[in-house]
């Protein structure tokens, strides 16, 4: 199975979303066999591409999710809200909300294992900026992220985290392109070290996604590769033909 996340950010509203989202529906009607497509409009579409997908063979994910399940705590969106309206999994972690909103470790952690007890499956951003890159510190960076996020859940819960490893500097918005294959390869092989590291019974079967820069002319190279489980994909995602090409090559990496 390969994962096909498309994360639309703030690019699209309800509008555009339903129309993104219908063709691909229609683009694919009648397929048997799809990747795991999943969809994360922004909150205020959600309920409506939901109604859409329902009539696919996709899923939708929230950018993002509150730790606590009530009270008060304004602007802040629950875990069971997004399940009500049948959200199956929640971007956490996106470095966009580290660097802008300032979101710590230990608040990823919260909305992390809230988010798996709701029965949400968590996708959880890890990656390097630029600087530590270079300065050769991938690893130190990746290991702090991953324990930080993950040591205080439980074996079993990590049946519902995925990895996205999303160096910053290979985000499109930065313009210097996608890591390559092998940055991804080398990083995701130290992500598994470390999942196995923090869980030796959950670790080794967490999903691993590329993230940065995935479009339709790059991402079969990345989903092509056994230890790759999928691509989380930012700008490209709201281009019918980019989302199509990249769902089409998720489908030739698993020869359907
Ligand atoms: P990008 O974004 O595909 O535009 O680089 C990916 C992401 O931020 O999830």
């Amino acid at each position: 199975m390969k994962y096909v996340v498309a994360n639309w950010k703030m690019y699209t509203d309800t509008r555009g979303g339903i129309a993104l989202t219908r063709e691909i529906v229609r683009r694919y009607r009648g397929k048997e066999t799809m990747p795991e497509v999943v969809v994360c409009p922004g909150f205020l579409a959600l309920g409506e591409i939901k109604k859409v997908i329902s009539r696919g063979r996709m899923h939708i994910g929230a950018q993002d999710v509150f730790w606590m399940d009530d009270g008060p705590h304004t602007g802040s969106v629950a875990p069971k809200m997004l399940k009500e309206i049948g959200c199956e999994y929640v971007i956490v972690g996106h470095s966009e909300r580290r660097q802008e909103l300032g979101e710590t470790n230990e608040m990823i952690a919260r909305k992390i294992d809230a988010a798996v007890k709701a029965g949400l499956k968590a996708i959880l951003c890890v990656g390097e900026n630029l600087e530590e890159r270079e300065n050769g510190s991938m690893e130190k960076v990746v290991e702090f992220e991953l324990r930080g996020a993950l040591e205080k859940i439980s074996s079993r819960s990590m049946e519902s985290v995925i990895i996205a490893y999303e160096p910053i500097w290979a985000l499109s918005e930065k313009g210097h392109g996608s890591a390559s294959v092998q940055d991804v390869l080398d990083a995701l092989s130290f992500v598994r070290k470390m999942l196995v590291d923090i869980s030796a019974k959950g670790g080794k079967d967490v999903s691993l996604l590329y993230g940065g820069s995935v479009d339709m002319e790059n991402a079969y190279s990345f989903l092509r590769e056994d230890s790759i489980d999928g691509v989380l994909v930012g700008s490209a995602s709201v281009k019918i033909n980019h989302i199509c090409g990249i769902i089409d090559s998720a489908l030739k990496a698993m020869r359907v």
